[in-house]
């Protein structure tokens, strides 16, 4: 997927709006974050989220899963934040805890692969380097005040998220699946 350098520049949509709450094409629900203590807490659960996991999210690691759904909640968190016109400051800071929670989660997802002896561990790894190259970009654009954050890089990111998933994070549940259930039949306590 081709990753746009210019999100955000010289544009300050989000506070144009008035703070308008835009739900986007997908059921939404807020999910758990990787730092909790730079999310902002919203007043109220909104009726409609701008990203939900669904079952087919599921790679069938549950430590996996349970990651995917924190990012997912980051990133939730962030368009509303955005979507309210939250101050730059505020939204640099939970942007950088989005893109600590990726840089981690990828960490992890590899080292697993790695494990796992998957195949497509290169590939995978080329397409986990490609979004956080761009992240770190962009974070360094923003912190710098040559853009402000806007909803339409959120939708990108969510695309992003979602495509990676289904994509690529998906092709390896078959395999981990197997060693699963290879584990617990001989009564294994790690099941990652
Ligand atoms: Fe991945
Ligand atoms: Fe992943």
């Amino acid at each position: 997927m081709a990753l746009p350098m210019r999100f955000g520049i010289n544009s300050n949509d989000s506070r144009r709006d008035g703070g308008r709450y835009d739900p986007g094409p997908m059921e939404v629900r807020r999910g758990a974050g990787c730092s909790s203590q730079l999310i902002h807490r919203g007043p109220a659960e909104p009726a409609r989220a701008f990203l939900v996991w669904e079952a087919a999210f599921s790679v069938g690691v549950w430590e996996i899963d349970r990651q995917h759904r924190s990012l997912i909640g980051l990133i939730n968190q962030l368009y509303e934040s955005v979507s309210r016109g939250e101050s730059d400051t505020k939204l640099q800071a939970m942007f950088s805890a989005t893109v600590g929670c990726v840089r981690n989660h990828f960490a992890f997802e590899e080292s697993y692969l790695e494990r796992l002896g998957y195949e497509g561990l290169a590939v995978h790894k080329e397409s986990h380097k490609e979004l956080l190259d761009w992240l770190d970009h962009m974070r360094h654009v923003f912190d710098a005040g040559f853009a402000t954050m806007s909803p339409e890089l959120l939708k990108f990111l969510k695309k992003w998220v979602t495509a990676h998933i289904l994509q690529y994070d998906r092709r390896y549940a078959a395999l981990a699946g197997r060693k699963i259930e290879r584990l617990m039949a001989i009564g294994s306590v790690d099941v990652m």
